[in-house]
């Protein structure tokens, strides 16, 4: 059984094929992906109309080097990210979904995007166990319990402002680092002292929810930090700014996902979404994990970012676990919750 999978949910069309090559297991055909991250770069962050404008251009041609990568002329069944993402963004790929399943004659299934960050985890480390997520990217810091991708999974937490990449994004901006700014500022954290400024831990507080994140006060301190040394005519430390707001981020981030884990009654920790790139989220998320006793699992660089094997492999386990295909009238739903 072969599926094709679609995301077009923020800034990258994404166009997959998996092959289901024995149970809970994944194997990956083709991965072809055009971002316009590029086009971003100079609003400082995704503007939605300039991102389905590159969808509707990348789309078809994305589509026809997938099947030529998986040497196939159709999939046996086509997934599409049907949110959570940018309402103009998912009808790109949705409407394309539907129109190669309904040519192909293919059954067609909607799929959530966040599940699909979880399940492409298959195709390296096999089978997925019980398990909880933490998927941090610049669109989605969400807190996950999968039982098994089969079923509807339950969210745990996410964030009630930022999501973690986009905080990281927002830092670097007022550092002067670039955009994205989350590897300028990883990197320049490198030089710092992650405890040279003690920065807040958003929703860490005893009467805050367990497992909700927010990252707008970090945000705030680290831009009054800044001002407060401008307006002394002191120099502004960035090394040790970037690392102290990693510590502050990647603390709450881990501790919270390890505390999760723990709750729930897991023994698998799964991290995805571009931001699990952060050389001390890893680090610290690896530490906590081995003295808490979890394994972890991360899928490779590329498959953590947004692409369509992840969606391919959701839709893949939908299938092979019996589930009835979508209806092709079903509508692009942005603000979908798991
Ligand atoms: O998953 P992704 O490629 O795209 C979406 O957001 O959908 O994630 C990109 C986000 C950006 O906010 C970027 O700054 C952040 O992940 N990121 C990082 C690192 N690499 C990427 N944040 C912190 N440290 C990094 N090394
Ligand atoms: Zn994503």
């Amino acid at each position: 059984m072969i599926v094709m999978g679609i995301e077009s949910s923020c800034d990258e069309t994404g166009v997959g094929v998996v092959r289901w090559r024995e149970p809970g297991v994944c194997e990956m055909l083709a991965d072809e992906v055009a971002s316009s991250v590029d086009e971003h770069a100079r609003y400082g962050g995704v503007v939605p109309e300039v991102a389905s404008r590159a969808h509707l251009e990348a789309i078809v041609p994305t589509m026809r080097r997938a099947l030529a990568a998986a040497d196939i002329d159709r999939p046996d069944a086509v997934a599409v990210t049907i949110g959570p993402g940018l309402a103009g963004a998912l009808l790109v790929g949705v409407a394309a979904a539907k129109a190669y399943s309904a040519a192909w004659g293919v059954p067609f299934y909607a799929v959530n995007h966040l599940g699909g960050h979880v399940a492409v985890d298959t195709i390296e480390h096999g089978p997925m166990p019980s398990c909880v997520a933490l998927l941090v990217s610049g669109g989605h810091t969400h807190l996950l319990h999968v039982k098994d991708l089969g079923s509807p999974i339950t969210e745990l937490g996410t964030t009630v402002d930022d999501a973690a990449g986009e905080a990281f994004d927002k830092v670097a901006r007022l550092l002067g680092l670039g955009f994205p700014g989350g590897p300028a500022l990883d990197a320049a954290a490198r030089e710092g002292d992650p405890h040279a400024i003690a920065f807040p831990r958003g929703m860490t507080g005893p009467r805050d929810a367990r497992y909700d994140f927010s990252f707008s006060g970090v945000k705030t301190a680290v831009a009054r930090f800044v001002e407060a040394r401008k307006r002394a005519g002191d120099t502004v430390p960035v090394a040790d700014i970037a690392a102290s707001f990693q510590e502050s981020v990647a603390d709450v981030l881990t501790m919270k996902a390890v505390r999760a884990a723990e709750d729930v009654g897991v023994d698998t920790l799964v991290l995805g979404g571009g931001a699990t790139a952060n050389s001390r989220i890893r680090s610290l998320v690896e530490s906590r994990c081995a003295a808490a006793g979890l394994t972890l699992r991360i899928p490779k660089p590329r498959l953590c970012t947004d692409n369509g094997v992840m969606i391919a492999s959701l839709g893949a386990h939908l299938v092979a676990g019996g589930a009835a295909p979508s209806d092709l009238r079903a509508a692009t739903d942005p603000g979908l919750e798991v």
